[in-house]
C-alpha cells in the first residue's frame, strides 16, 4: 500500500455539506434581503437624493471593504482560505438570492458583479495604503518594493541570493532592523535572539509551506502542542547511547569514503559532489538503516537534484504564504512529489524489508511516553524521516565548503594535520570518541559552522501580542521576524575579521569572538537542532580522517556558486585529495 493511499483512510469533511448549509442560509437571507429592499424602496420614495448616493451598491461595497480591512488588518495572519471562504460563501448566498429574486441580468451585474469589483479594489487600495503609509514597520529601512508585497523576498529566496542581499542591506543602512516584507523584518541583533526565540515562541508563517503532502515535520509545525510531543520523540533518537550507535555507522561510511578517495588520489574531483553524495548516503544509512546507493551508483541519481529543485520551489512559495495555503487544496506539483517520492520509497523499503532496523526511524516509530501519542499517519512519519534526510545533507554542504577553505589555507590544514599526527603518535586513534576533544579540530569545526553554515536565512518567528521592546527599536505585535544567521555570524560587531576562516578564534585568539551570543549555528530555543551532536560528530570525523590521510588541494581559485534557498546549496569546485602515504 502506498503512503498516499494509506492516508485516504483518514475521515474527511465533504464539500457538499458546505453547499447544503449555504442553500439553507440562502433561503433565509432571501427573505431578509426582500424585507430590506422593500424598506429601502419605501425610504427611497421619501428621500430620493440622499438614497441615490448612500444606497448605491458601490458605496456599500466600499463600506464593506473598509470594514473587512479593519477586521482583518489587526490580525496579520488571518488564514487565506478562511477569508476567501467567508467571501465566497457570502457571495454565493448573495448571488443566489439575487438570481432567485431578480430576472433581469443587468440588475445582477449592477448589484453583484460591479460592487464585487469595487469591493476588491477598495480592499487592495486600503491594504497598499496601510502597508506603505500606516504600518509601524514603515520606519525601518529596506527595499521599497518589499514594503507592499512579499514578492521581493520570494524572488530573492528562490534565486538563492536572499541571505547575501539581506546582509548587504544591513550593512548599507547600518541598521539592526531591515523591512523585507509588508509584515516581515530581519533583526541583526545578538541581544534579540534570546528575546525572540525564548519559551514557546510562535513559529513564522514561512513554515506552513514546508508541509509535505499536507503533513508538517517537527521543524515545520507551528503548533507548540505537537512540537512538544514530537520533540520528546525526536530527542530519544539522539541520546548518548544512540549517538554511539550512529558513530559506528559513520566510521564505516567514512572508511569507505577514504578508500574511494585513495583510489582517486591526486585526480581532479568535483569535491561538492563527493561530499553531497557521501552525506546523502550517510543520512539514509542513519535514518533508514541502509544507504541510498548514491555513491556506488545503485540508487536514484536524481535525488540530490530533486532536493535542490524542491528547496528553490519551497523558498518561493513559502514566502508567498497565501499561495501555498491555496495550493494545499490542489494536487501536489511535480517538484514536490518527485522530492517526496525518493525518501518515501526508502521508507517503504525499510518497512517492508528490514522493519527491525536500529536507526532514527525506529525511534520515530516509538510512542511518546508522556502523551501516549506517536506519528500515526504514515505521511506524518514520512515528513519527519524526510526531514532527517534533508538535515543529513546539510552536513555535506558544510563539509564541502570546509575542505575548500582548508585547501586555500595550507597553514591551517597543516596545523590540523600536525594535531592529528601527534594524537596518533600518542596512541590515539581516529574514532569519534577519541578525537572529540582535540582542540584545533574542534576549533576548525566551530569556524566551519560559523562561516559555512547550511542555514543562513534565519529562523522565522512571530512577535507576541505585546510587541517586543529592544530599547533603541520596537518590534510591533504579530510582526514576522527572523535573525539572519549569515549577517549575524559574519558581522564585525561580533567577530573580528568576520569573513575570514580563522579557527584560532576558538582557541588562543578568544578576543576575536567579541560576542558569543552571536554564534548560533544550530539555532536557539525550543526548535534548536535536535541532531546537533550527531552533526558535530560527523563533521569532526570526516574532516579528521580526510586531513589525516590526504593533502587537500584546490584546482580552481574562483568563487564557488553559493545559493541559499532557506538551506544552502553549493556548486561544483574542483579539488584534489592527494594521499599522504
Ligand atoms: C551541519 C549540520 C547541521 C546544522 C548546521 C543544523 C542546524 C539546524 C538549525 C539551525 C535548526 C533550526 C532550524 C529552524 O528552526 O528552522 C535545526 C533544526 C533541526 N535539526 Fe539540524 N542541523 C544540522 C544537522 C542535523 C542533522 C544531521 C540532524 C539529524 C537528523 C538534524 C536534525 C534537526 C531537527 C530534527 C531539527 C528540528 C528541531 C525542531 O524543530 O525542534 N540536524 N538544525
Amino acid at each position: 500500500m502506498s503512503l498516499s493511499s494509506m492516508s485516504m483512510l483518514m475521515p474527511s469533511v465533504g464539500i457538499w455539506e458546505y453547499f447544503d448549509f449555504a442553500r439553507v442560509l440562502m433561503v433565509k437571507t432571501a427573505h431578509f434581503i426582500d424585507a430590506i429592499i422593500a424598506g429601502l424602496q419605501n425610504f427611497q420614495s421619501h428621500n430620493p437624493d440622499l438614497v441615490a448616493t448612500t444606497t448605491s451598491p458601490h458605496f456599500l461595497a466600499v463600506a464593506v471593504g473598509l470594514i473587512s480591512c479593519l477586521l482583518v488588518a489587526p490580525i496579520p495572519e488571518a488564514a487565506t482560505i478562511e477569508v476567501l471562504f467567508g467571501w465566497g460563501i457570502l457571495n454565493f448566498v448573495y448571488l443566489g438570492t439575487l438570481v432567485m429574486t431578480q430576472v433581469d441580468n443587468s440588475i445582477i451585474i449592477e448589484y453583484w458583479l460591479l460592487p464585487n469589483l469595487t469591493y476588491l479594489a477598495t480592499c487592495i487600495t486600503l491594504t497598499l495604503i496601510r502597508r506603505l503609509f500606516i504600518s509601524p514597520l514603515r520606519k525601518f529601512p529596506g527595499p521599497a518594493s518589499a514594503s507592499y508585497s512579499n514578492y521581493w523576498m520570494a524572488k530573492e529566496l528562490s534565486a538563492g541570493t536572499f541571505s547575501k542581499t539581506v546582509r548587504e542591506l544591513h550593512r548599507k543602512h547600518n541598521a539592526p532592523v531591515i523591512r523585507t516584507g509588508p509584515n516581515e523584518v530581519s533583526v541583526n541583533d545578538a541581544e534579540a535572539i534570546v528575546k525572540i526565540y525564548s519559551g514557546k515562541y510562535q513559529r513564522g508563517s514561512f513554515y506552513e509551506a514546508g508541509k509535505l503532502r499536507g503533513h508538517a515535520a517537527i521543524r515545520e509545525t507551528r503548533s507548540n502542542y505537537h512540537h512538544t510531543i514530537w520533540r520528546r520523540i525526536w530527542d530519544k533518537a539522539f541520546t548518548p547511547g544512540e549517538l554511539k550507535h550512529y558513530a559506528a555507522q559513520t566510521e564505516n561510511a567514512t572508511s569507505k569514503l577514504v578508500n574511494s578517495l585513495k583510489k582517486k588520489s591526486g585526480e581532479e574531483l568535483d569535491c561538492t559532489k563527493v561530499m553531497d553524495e557521501f552525506a546523502l548516503d550517510l543520512a539514509s544509512q542513519l535514518t533508514y538503516g541502509e544507504d541510498a546507493g548514491i555513491q556506488d551508483g545503485t540508487g536514484d541519481e536524481t535525488y540530490l537534484d530533486s532536493i535542490k529543485k524542491y528547496l528553490s520551489w519551497l523558498a518561493f512559495y513559502a514566502t508567498l504564504r497565501n499561495i501555498p495555503e491555496l495550493l494545499s487544496y490542489t494536487r501536489d506539483p511535480a517538484v514536490l512529489t518527485s522530492y517526496c517520492a525518493k525518501s518515501e520509497s526508502l521508507l517503504i523499503n525499510r518497512q517492508r524489508n528490514h522493519p527491525d532496523s536500529h536507526d532514527i526511524t525506529s525511534h520515530l516509530l516509538e510512542e511518546d511516553e508522556e502523551s501516549r501519542r506517536k506519528f500515526q499517519i504514515p505521511l506524518q512519519l514520512a515528513a519527519n524521516t524526510n526531514l532527517s534526510i534533508l538535515m543529513g545533507t546539510a552536513v555535506g554542504v558544510t563539509l564541502s565548503q570546509t575542505f575548500k577553505s582548508l585547501s586555500q589555507q595550507k597553514p591551517t590544514q597543516e596545523k590540523l594535520y600536525k594535531e592529528l599526527e601527534s594524537h596518533i603518535k600518542k596512541g590515539g586513534d581516529l574514532s569519534t570518541e577519541s578525537i572529540k576533544s582535540l582542540p584545533y579540530l574542534t576549533a576548525t569545526i566551530n569556524e566551519s559552522l560559523r562561516l559555512h553554515n547550511p542555514f543562513t536565512t534565519g529562523v522565522h518567528a512571530v512577535i507576541g501580542e505585546k510587541g517586543l521592546d529592544m530599547g533603541s527599536y520596537r518590534l510591533p505585535a504579530y510582526t514576522q521576524v527572523y535573525v539572519p544567521t549569515l549577517t549575524l555570524m559574519t558581522d564585525e560587531k561580533y567577530f573580528e575579521k568576520a569573513e575570514e576562516f580563522i579557527p584560532e578564534r576558538w582557541t588562543d585568539r578568544e578576543e576575536m569572538v567579541k560576542d558569543k551570543r552571536a554564534y548560533v549555528p544550530f539555532g536557539y530555543g525550543i526548535h534548536a537542532c535536535a541532531g546537533r551532536q550527531l552533526a558535530i560528530n560527523e563533521l569532526k570525523l570526516v574532516v579528521a580522517r580526510v586531513v589525516a590521510g590526504f593533502e587537500v588541494e584546490s584546482g580552481d581559485e574562483e568563487d564557488t556558486e553559493w545559493k541559499d534557498y532557506g538551506m544552502v546549496r553549493v556548486g561544483e569546485w574542483k579539488g584534489r585529495f592527494k594521499s599522504r602515504k
